[in-house]
């Protein structure tokens, strides 16, 4: 079985897909030398294998950001096979034309997180890799051309804030994300993507807006109720909707992607340090 391409997506992902009928294949946890990974699911849909991962838990909000044990998730999912990822997100928007419910396919981040590690390559001189692109350009190109033809509003272009969480954002934090040029506020894709890209793996986000950020709207504290007022229920029926259609939109985007050649810089991000024969052709190797 060549599983070459993985989702890391939202809580119990996997029972998103078995709904649709799909048979999970293999079920299991990894171990790494970093720890256990989450459960990978492996599911098979239009000839391709693909691997499910979600980063949070499988049977509720488990794991909260700061303590998603990326290294371990991304390593298993490399040592399976895994060539290409496609990474789902739920962020708040900062940009006002970007509204729940709406997906967008980020181009660029900018790290206000404060959560280490952000290597693999702790105690080594490597690792110094240059991020422009930051997220796999020919995945980007191919996930945009699918939702062209799609139900879903969609942006094509979006700089992603990444902070540490759990805990959200000060309206002053916010403000200070938009002057800097923030369209989307999260907390899941770093260190992921920074590990992903050591690995060598073509790296896609699809985002979907789940709010407004703190401050954007006036919105009432709510005691009890998720993000305590922050969204409005009209708004989180945009995002019920699409959260609904997660798999079947996954599913429509998994051909393109999986086909995609890899004629992007991704595979070849440590190429200079296997030049220099700091890092060997095995990858498994590459850590002390
Ligand atoms: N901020 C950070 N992370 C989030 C938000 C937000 O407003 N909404 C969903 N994830």
């Amino acid at each position: 079985m060549k599983i070459k391409i993985a989702i890391i997506a939202r809580v119990g992902a996997h029972k998103d897909f078995q709904a649709l009928g799909l048979k999970s294949l293999v079920s299991q946890s990894h171990p790494t030398p970093f720890g256990d990974s989450n459960p990978i699911h492996v599911f098979s849909s239009q000839d391709i294998d693909f691997a499910v991962l979600s980063r949070h838990g499988e049977d509720g909000y488990q794991v909260s950001a700061p303590f998603v044990n990326d290294r371990a998730n991304l390593y298993a999912l490399k040592a399976l096979g895994v060539e290409k990822i496609l990474a789902w997100t739920a962020p708040g928007a900062l940009n006002d034309c970007m509204l729940p419910g709406h997906l967008v396919v980020p181009d660029d981040i900018l790290d206000e997180s404060r959560n280490g590690p952000q290597t693999f390559f702790t105690n080594q001189g490597l690792g110094f890799i240059r991020h422009n692109p930051v997220f796999c350009p020919e995945l980007r190109a191919q996930a945009i051309q699918t939702l062209q033809n799609g139900p879903y509003p969609f942006h094509s272009q979006g700089v992603y804030v990444a902070t540490t969480g759990p805990r959200l954002e000060t309206p002053a934090e916010i403000r200070k994300f938009r002057c800097l040029g923030g369209d989307l506020v999260g907390m899941t894709l770093v260190p992921e993507i920074f590990l992903a890209r050591e690995l060598e793996l073509c790296y896609v986000a699809l985002a979907y807006v789940v709010n407004f950020a703190e401050g954007l709207k006036e919105r009432p504290y709510q005691p009890g109720i998720l993000f305590e007022g922050l969204a409005t229920p009209a708004e989180l029926a945009q995002v019920q909707k699409v959260e609904t259609g997660f798999a079947e939109l996954a599913l429509s985007l998994l051909p393109g992607l999986a086909s995609t050649p890899r004629h992007c810089p991704c595979a070849w991000l440590m190429e200079r340090y296997r030049r220099r024969g700091d890092i060997g052709e095995d990858w498994r190797t590459w850590f002390r």
